[in-house]
């Protein structure tokens, strides 16, 4: 793939496909870490005296203007970040595209302009090769450096690649991209996988994929019921998913997958209910497992003692009432402390890894949710295909 880095993109104008879907709480941003993510590659654009035009969606606003999707806090919060003005522009093909007076036309060095939400064009998720082409038209490089939604085939993440005379991966995406062939292609071993959340069924595919390449997998949550079950377990009234015992029982086949020993219970799931720790076979009837139990945290922490590699997507237990978060607590401690290559993703791990300040002390935190998980499941990214056929193209000609 061309990178950023080999292009000229001296007095030029920049589009970077950026994901500046971040969480927003009364009509400002919550948690900027999204943006942050995307400073270096901006910074990059101004030092080369360039003029830098960000694309983004927010949320899911179903292909309609809607106000409460609107873009406006994200440029106020990235014009403080960078203490300059970053303009939303909301009639964006009017000023880049056809602009009568020509006013615009020329490249403004230094300017941050972001487009108003690209999904308020129903062209945007129908991968439209006439908004693609559009978003391409704006500048003279089109940058796809959206790794959180380079798993999403949409005009701004694959057609505008394709209708770009210029294409390329920024920072961000290649950095993403290199942390996980990190993990899932050459791994120093021993590779341990820690797999928790609520269902198998999400994650079933990147179960099966780690199968084939980690040493052990860990499992915690609501997933760890259906290898408990399959195993013979009473898992009580547990969240759990019978008709996916088989396909556990193939991954315990595959690799090492130690399941846990005890498990903290609870009869309901609700901040006033005390959890009751219980031996796995031992969960009785009207328990709920709620999180690994504290020999199971100690067994799983002593084995990442000795991987090389840990990729760790999803948390323990419900961690969001206390007394179901030290199964959580202690495994991250364990992966945040230890001397292996660590690789953490997904919004429940993030906000885990927040909850107890684990972050910093990780290798690699990914900004992917969906599309972290897609590479884990060994898919190529519609993105990536994308940027691969154009730089082959571009070479051959
Ligand atoms: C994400 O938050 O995972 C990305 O921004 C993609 O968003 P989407 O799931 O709405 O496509």
């Amino acid at each position: 793939m061309l990178t950023l880095e080999s292009v000229d993109i001296a007095g030029k104008r920049v589009v970077i496909r950026v994901d500046l879907n971040v969480p927003l709480a009364d009509g400002q941003v919550a948690n900027d870490e999204r943006i942050r993510a995307t400073l270096p590659t901006i910074q990059y654009c101004l030092d080369r005296e360039a003029e830098v035009v960000l694309v983004s969606h927010l949320g899911r606003p179903q292909s309609r203007v809607d106000p409460r999707f609107s873009l406006q806090p994200v440029s106020q919060h990235l014009s403080q970040l960078f203490e300059r003005k970053v303009r939303l522009v909301v009639d964006w093909q009017d000023e880049f595209l056809n602009d009568p007076s020509n006013e615009n036309e020329g490249v403004v060095s230094g300017r941050i302009s972001l487009i108003e939400n690209i999904r308020f064009d129903p062209r945007e998720e129908q991968n439209d090769s006439s908004l693609g082409s559009e978003l391409a038209r704006v500048g003279d490089i089109y940058v796809m450096d959206a790794f959180g939604t380079a798993h999403r085939a949409h005009a701004s993440t694959s057609a505008a690649i394709q209708c770009a005379s210029l294409a390329c991966a920024g920072p961000l995406l290649a950095q993403e991209l290199e942390s996980l062939e990190r993990v899932m292609l050459d791994p120093k071993r021993p590779l341990i996988a820690v797999v928790g959340g609520a269902k198998i069924s999400g994650k079933l595919e990147a179960l099966v994929r780690l199968s084939e390449v980690a040493d052990t997998i860990l499992v915690g949550g609501g997933m760890a019921n259906t290898f408990l079950l399959a195993k013979g377990n009473p898992v009580g009234r547990s969240l759990v998913e019978e008709d996916l015992t088989d396909m556990a029982v193939s991954i315990m086949e595959r690799t090492d997958v130690p399941l846990p020993i005890d498990a903290m219970t609870c009869t309901e799931i609700a901040i006033e209910k005390v959890a009751t720790l219980r031996s796995v076979n031992e969960v009785r009837d009207t328990d709920t497992i709620s999180d690994i139990g504290p020999r199971t945290a100690r067994d799983y922490a002593a084995r990442l003692q000795h991987a090389q590699t840990i990729v760790w997507n999803g948390p323990m237990g419900v961690f969001e009432f206390d007394q179901f978060g030290e199964g959580t607590r202690v495994v991250g401690e364990a992966i945040a402390t230890s001397s292996a290559y660590t690789l953490a993703g997904g919004g429940d791990t993030i906000a885990a890894m927040e909850n107890y300040g684990l972050k910093r002390s990780m290798s690699y935190v990914s900004t992917g949710g969906g599309a972290f998980l897609a590479v884990l499941e060994g898919k190529e990214l519609p993105s990536v295909r994308a940027l691969k056929v154009h730089s082959h193209q571009h070479s051959q000609a």
